[in-house]
């Protein structure tokens, strides 16, 4: 969406606070020994306090609250029955709708016990989003965006993972314009002033190439490598974006 109104910039922001609060908590909970189901009651419960929804649900069936995906698992991870261990690498994403607007963040929580490598990957993935954010200005290619994150990834010995892209949203979950995470010489739209985009580098320590578990939503990496993730979803000005997930 590109936000027109008063009431636009309140209701992104009002959905934005409560993905934040949600991810705070996730990210506090998140611990050897917690099942993502148990996590996801959590996330589920924040939404419930604070009258929102899961959009991912609501728009797309999915059948939980928030996505959790662990270790080569990269994106759409179902919450169940798994125990999270010593070391796991968590990518913790969510998309709250509230009033008829969305938001949608993620993060990267590398457990207990983690080595240098997986500290890294996620050191990288935040680098690359904080590189995008100074590509996003009104008036840019949006494709600069992708062309910051690939550069920062490279930089830092890692891939991007080519199939999954940022994208527009507000109303829906995915709006225009689609937000690469490499140079995409055939993405030429424009970036504008009040546009509300997630910008979001995906992270591999090895294969840039991703497959579907047979359950239709959890992405992993094609050769089990790990995974990272950072997201948030921010407003675009002439000058820096605005942060609606990170207040
Ligand atoms: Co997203």
């Amino acid at each position: 969406m590109s936000i027109s109104s008063e009431a636009d910039w309140r209701g992104m922001r009002e959905v934005g606070r409560v993905v934040r609060l949600t991810l705070d908590a996730l990210e506090g909970r998140a611990v050897p020994g917690v099942s993502t189901a148990e996590l996801d009651a959590v996330a589920a419960s924040v939404f419930a306090a604070s009258g929102a929804r899961s959009a991912p649900a609501l728009v797309y069936g999915f059948p939980g609250t928030v996505l959790i995906s662990v270790n080569d698992e990269v994106v759409h991870g179902i919450p169940g029955a798994r125990r999270l261990q010593r070391g796991d690498v968590v990518k913790l994403d969510v998309t709250a709708e509230k009033d008829g607007y969305m938001a949608d963040a993620a993060r990267t929580v590398v457990l207990a016990g983690g080595g240098d490598r997986a500290m890294r990957l996620r050191a990288c993935a935040e680098a690359a989003f904080a590189r995008a954010l100074t590509a996003a200005r009104a008036g840019y290619l949006v494709t600069g965006i992708g062309r910051a994150i690939e550069h920062e990834v490279r930089a830092h010995g890692f891939a991007v993972i080519r199939d999954l892209s940022g994208h527009g949203i507000g109303r829906a979950i995915h709006e225009f314009p689609s937000v690469p995470n490499f140079f995409d010489p055939r993405q030429k739209d424009v970036l504008t002033e009040g546009m509300v985009v997630a910008i979001e580098p995906i992270v591999s320590s090895g294969s840039s190439r991703v497959v579907e578990d047979r359950d239709g939503w959890t992405i992993r990496t094609r050769d089990g490598s790990v995974a990272a993730h950072y997201e948030h979803t921010v407003v675009i000005t002439r000058d820096a974006p605005i942060l609606l997930t990170a207040a």
